[in-house]
């Protein structure tokens, strides 16, 4: 292959699922999912790293990897200032291992009972894996008129690897209870400084407008669009 017609979106969250499809469906690109591709079983890549770039990177080169194919991770989480940054990279499992949404909910009610000051952010970045066989002449050009550089050679490349990461954030303050059913994971008590609403009740559109991953992934989208 050597025009990027294809784009595996490495994750399992259906949340993220979702709005990542719904952001990527206006581009001429098919977006397939970790089920759409045959992968080695137990080939589920461990999140290890301690910050959101280095899961991402391993989440997009390990499964990019695996199914040889341009492939887009991201990680996330919600940084807490009382709680000095946690959940953070941890928020997945903030209550344990496979932990839910609702469990993970209520642990930061209980360690932000009694505490004010409860300003908060999500943080994304995107990691994009783009594999040795893809021919892309112009890559630097294209990549710096979308606002993106390529990332350093990351641990163990091999040659002809490229790997594109890209950050975004979002400001909020953790409500005192749940608002609104919508999103996944921390939305219900996320309140955006930007919507004045929690991100449960906005839609996916707006969620997305100003979103930690929204803007992680913009340019990225800007990129990608370019290629045309
Ligand atoms: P990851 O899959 O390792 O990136 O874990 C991300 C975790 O951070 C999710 O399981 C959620 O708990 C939390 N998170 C990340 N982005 C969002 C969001 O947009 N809304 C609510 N929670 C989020």
């Amino acid at each position: 292959m050597s025009r990027l017609t294809q784009v595996l979106l490495a994750t399992s969250n259906p949340g993220k699922v979702r709005e990542l499809r719904a952001r990527l469906a206006s581009l001429h690109i098919d977006v397939l999912g970790l089920a759409d591709v045959p992968l080695p079983p137990g080939g589920e890549v461990e999140e290890t790293g301690t910050t959101y770039a280095a899961n991402a990177t391993l989440k997009a080169v390990g499964y990019g990897r695996a199914a040889n194919l341009p492939t887009l991770a991201d990680d996330s989480g919600l940084d807490v200032d009382a709680l000095d940054g946690a959940p953070g990279v941890y928020s997945a499992r903030f209550a344990g291992p496979g932990a839910t949404d609702a469990l993970n909910n209520a642990l930061l009610l209980e360690r932000l009972a009694g505490v004010t000051h409860r300003a908060a952010r999500f943080r994304c970045v995107v990691a994009l894996y783009l594999p040795p066989h893809l021919q892309l002449p112009d890559l630097p050009a294209t990549l710096t008129t979308a606002g993106l550089t390529l990332a350093p050679p990351f641990d163990g490349a091999l040659p002809g690897e490229r790997l594109i990461l890209s950050a975004g954030s979002t400001e909020g303050t953790i409500l005192h209870d749940p608002h609104g059913d919508g999103g996944f994971g921390y939305d219900p008590l996320f309140l955006s400084h930007e919507l004045h609403t929690s991100f449960a009740e906005a839609s996916i559109e707006a969620k997305g407008a100003i979103s930690h991953r929204g803007r992680a992934l913009e340019p990225v989208e800007r990129w990608l669009r370019s290629l045309g």
